[in-house]
């Protein structure tokens, strides 16, 4: 098992889910402030006004806005050489359509990536990572509007030409495939910036499995998306031709539930939708030819994609596939399988797996069996891991201890399997567990689901002081990093 000399080994937070302060130093708001927690058996709802006395669990975060030096110390004493985090969009424009950016929204990211070139640490920017501002999701419509390609290319080149010197590795879009995911309106609200006017206006909370969606209307916004990430990879490509710029895809892996060929069948359609189409459009810069089959069964009108848009596609591909991998799922025709859980796909299960507290099936050798059939579609494109890591409820011992022998199961087998695919020949180049430092979970909205090495202080009744400790898996990872992945 060989990891490269040069391989980017760190860890990944979302805007959103870590930085609290959310209307500080005239940060607008943004879809995750309107969202409420939940649980494993409850969705997070939305609550179209921000409520005094509800519990908005992005408000504060785990506070990363003030303690952002002490814990990319933490990240560097790991041995970190990289660092996934997002740019909230509603920092630099806090009302989506601004004039001018926020300099102190800008000056907050030139804090924190300054404090990561001390430590020889590379950035790894997110510019959307589920945090489209508010004021475009009431105003504009979110991506269904194409005004709002240009927005974001505005806030895209902005960010660009600030940090062209600080940051080298940049993803446009988080999980871009979410609106695919059959999840109707929670696709549409953190990837799209859609919700139809009846719920934006509704006086009452509303689950997010139910928020409404209209198909045509999803495939048309993502179409605006993938043209507003294109235009964004040629602008960032003209500021600064070093600039490695990556999509990046929820690779939720699926497997036929039996060898009838009709599940064989239904597993291939339900890869090419959900798995593959947005990474072909993104890698290839073109739409690919199944799915016009799928738009036409589902009665998708595509005269969207214009001839011009199709131009800028294909100059706008990227240089890198980046995604994210927790589980697989099965998928099957018969009537009678029993369905489990997972962060962004409810699918059979898999009656060789186990699963987290949350129904997420642990499968490591998918993991293998991804990055080889990516590096099998995209021979000319470099892969990175940028989220996969294991959300679970930890204990804190009367002597401050944390002991996560569970959270070690999880990721030993995981990186022997990236070491496995590099083996195979993957042009692998980093890997980014997903919240190095316990967070706000996007799925459920709490902090009872810890995915961190360092654990935080803070609870889903809203107290806690906020103060950091590792936990045993810190020292684990610290010493995967330093023997270069072969120490496990
Ligand atoms: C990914 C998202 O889908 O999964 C992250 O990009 C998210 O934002 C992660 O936090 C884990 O999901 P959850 O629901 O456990 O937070």
């Amino acid at each position: 098992m060989s990891f490269p000399k040069d391989f980017l080994w760190g860890g990944a937070v979302a805007a959103n889910q870590c930085e609290g302060a959310y209307l500080e130093d005239g940060k607008g708001l943004s879809v995750p402030d309107m969202l409420l927690g939940g649980d494993v058996n409850t969705p997070r709802t939305f609550l179209p006004k921000t409520d005094e006395t509800a519990f908005y669990p992005s408000h504060e975060a785990i506070d990363f806005y003030h303690h952002y030096a002490e814990d990319i110390k933490l990240f560097a004493e790991m041995g970190f050489n990289t660092f996934r985090l997002s740019i909230n969009w509603g920092r630099i424009f806090p009302n989506g359509d601004d004039e001018e950016p926020n300099e102190e929204g800008l000056a907050f990211y030139d804090r924190v990536f300054d404090e990561c070139e001390k430590y020889g640490i590379q950035p790894l920017v997110t510019l959307c990572h589920y945090e489209i501002p508010w004021a475009i999701v009431t105003k504009y419509g979110g991506f269904s509007n194409r005004k709002v390609i240009d927005l974001f290319v505005k806030y895209a080149v902005t960010c660009f030409k600030r940090y062209k010197h600080k940051v080298k590795y940049w993803l446009t879009f988080n999980e871009i495939n979410i609106a695919c995911m059959d999840e109707g309106g929670i696709g549409n609200l953190y990837g799209l910036g859609i919700m139809e006017d009846e719920d934006i206006n509704a006086d009452h909370r509303i689950p997010l499995t139910e928020l409404k969606s209209n198909p045509q209307r999803t495939f048309e916004a993502l179409h605006n998306e993938f043209v507003a990430s294109a235009l964004a990879v040629k602008a960032g490509h003209e500021i600064n031709p070093d600039f490695v710029i990556g999509n990046m895809i929820a690779h939720v892996t699926v497997y036929p539930l039996t060898p009838n060929p009709k599940d064989v069948l239904a597993a291939f359609d339900e890869d090419n939708l959900k798995n593959n189409f947005c990474g072909d459009i993104q890698v290839r810069g073109e739409y690919p030819k199944y799915i016009f089959r799928y738009f036409k069964e589902n009665g998708i009108d595509p005269s969207f994609i214009t001839e011009e848009d199709k131009k800028i596609l294909k100059e706008g591909t990227v240089d890198m596939y980046t995604f994210s991998y927790y589980q697989s799922g099965c998928v099957t025709t018969g009537e009678d399988a029993e369905m489990t859980q997972g962060n962004l796909l409810k699918s059979a299960k898999n009656p060789y797996l186990k699963a987290s507290d949350w129904g997420w099936q642990i499968d490591p050798d998918g993991l293998r069996y991804t990055i080889d059939k990516l590096r099998d579609r995209y021979p000319h494109t470099p892969l990175m891991v940028v989220e996969n890591g294991f959300g679970a409820f930890d204990t804190v011992e009367e002597d401050g201890s944390i002991h996560d022998p569970y959270r070690i199961d999880y990721f030993r087998p995981h990186i022997k399997a990236m070491g496995e695919a590099i083996d195979d020949g993957a042009p692998l180049i980093g890997y980014t567990t997903w919240g190095p430092i316990d967070l706000v979970s996007a799925g459920t909205g709490q902090y009872a689901k810890r995915y961190g090495f360092i654990y935080v202080d803070r609870h889903d009744d809203g107290t806690g002081d906020f103060s950091r400790k590792k936990k045993d898996s810190f020292d684990w990872y610290k010493k995967v990093i330093a023997s270069n992945g072969e120490d496990i």
